[in-house]
Order: structure tokens, then sequence, then C-alpha cells
């Protein structure tokens, strides 16, 4: 089979960025699992369907009509044809995406689609059971990480240059909320494999950690 390199990681580490630039350096498709539960979170909510009833949110996981498709260099997400790129990022879904992520029976119908991204002459996947469950015999696997601070100070950053105000305290309040969820749940947890490199970005720039993935991947 083609070969897979996993980044896993906590909410901000800059795993979605490094992702891309590593399948872009290496001329590999790109799996932002995160994504798909985006999506699954996104259906959910555009049918007014019960967020805590997993039966109903399984079978939308099960039944999502959803592609990817390069344009103009960039990731669109479209569901049922329509261009979602920019709604699965609004704060509704992402706290629904971090509810619905913890339902078994989501995760288990989303297994095989995510699988089916493995292709010549590579994978990067991007997420959080990457390398424990759903590629386990990923030949890299990369957890990423950087203290909780920073990661609320990279989002501070982002978001001002957005133009959009918030406070420094709120961002490190959410992050250490949405760990909590993804390190707590009963189904893959949020957990470096067994066999994976940790790398902790604190500190460290885009670049230096991108040149510290790529030498993992050399050798
Ligand atoms: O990084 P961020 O939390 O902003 O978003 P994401 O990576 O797009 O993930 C969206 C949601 O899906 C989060 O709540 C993750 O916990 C969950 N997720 C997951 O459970 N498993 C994955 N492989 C990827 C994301």
């Amino acid at each position: 089979p083609s070969p897979v390199i996993t980044i896993d990681g906590p909410s901000g580490s800059g795993k979605g960025t490094i992702a891309r630039l590593l399948a872009d350096k290496l001329n590999y498709a790109l799996l932002d699992s995160g994504a798909l539960y985006r999506l699954t979170a996104l259906s959910a909510l555009n049918r007014e369907a019960d967020l805590t009833d997993e039966a109903t949110l399984t079978e939308i996981a099960a039944n999502l009509d959803i592609r990817f498709e390069l344009r103009d260099g960039e990731v669109v997400s479209l569901l049922e044809g329509q261009d979602v790129s920019h709604d699965i990022r609004l704060e509704r879904v992402s706290m629904a995406a971090s509810k619905v992520a913890a339902m078994p029976g989501v995760r288990a119908a989303l297994l095989q689609r995510q699988r089916d991204f493995r292709q010549a002459p590579g994978l990067v996947a991007d997420g959080r059971d990457m390398g424990t469950t759903v590629f386990p015999d990923a030949p890299v696997k990369i957890f990423l990480t950087a203290s909780a601070e920073e990661r609320a100070r990279r989002r501070f950053e982002q978001l001002r240059e957005k133009g959009v105000s918030v406070s420094l305290r709120d961002l490190l309040e959410d992050i250490r909320a949405r760990d909590a969820r993804d390190m707590n749940r009963a189904t893959s947890p949020l957990a470096p494999a067994e066999d994976a490199v940790e790398l902790d970005s604190t500190g460290v720039d885009i670049d230096g950690v991108l040149q510290i993935v790529l030498q993992l991947v050399r050798d």
C-alpha cells in the first residue's frame, strides 16, 4: 500500500498547516479528517437534527454526500454540491463537531471513508487518531504539540490579523476545554501512537517544524 504520514495533535498545534505544506512538498494527497467531523456536524445542523441522538448522527455520517476539490490552490469542501468551506469553520459548527466526534457510531461510520484517501504516491493524514486508529500501519507518525498558552497565542495572532478582537484568556479557556474533550472521550481519545515521534513546537516557527518533519520522513 502507498505510504501514509500521520500528523496528530491537539487543537491549534499547527498540524493543519504542517500537513498541507508537507503534502505539497512531497506531492502527496492530504486528508483533513477534522473536516469530515465538521461536515457531519454541519449536515446535522442544516437538518435541525438532535445533536445528542447518536443513531441519527451515525446515519448522517454514513450517508454524507461530500467532495473535496482543489480550486486555485485551496481545498474546497463541498456538501451536497455546495461550497461550505467557510461554514464548517464557524464557531457553532466547531462546537457541534466536537460533540459529534465523541460518538463511537459516528467515528465508525467515517473510518472507511478516511482510509479511502490512501493513494499513490502517498498520503498525509491530519487529525487526532490517524496514527492510532485510522492508519495504525503508517510508516511515519508524528504527534505535534505545543503548550496551551502558545496555541492560544497563535490563535490570538491569527484572529487579530483578520481584524477579530477576542481576549487571550477566553481563547486559552477554549483550548483547554477542547483538549479535555479530545482526551477524555471513550473512543479514540487524543493520545500519541506508541510508535509516534512527539514534537513540541512551543517556540518553533512553522518552517522550523517543517524542516524537522521532513528530516523524519527522509530517515
Ligand atoms: O483543530 P480544531 O480543533 O480547530 O479542528 P479540527 O482538527 O478541524 O477538528 C474538528 C473536530 O473534530 C474537533 O472537535 C476534533 O476533536 C474532532 N476530530 C476528531 O475527533 N478526530 C479526528 N481525526 C479529527 C478531528
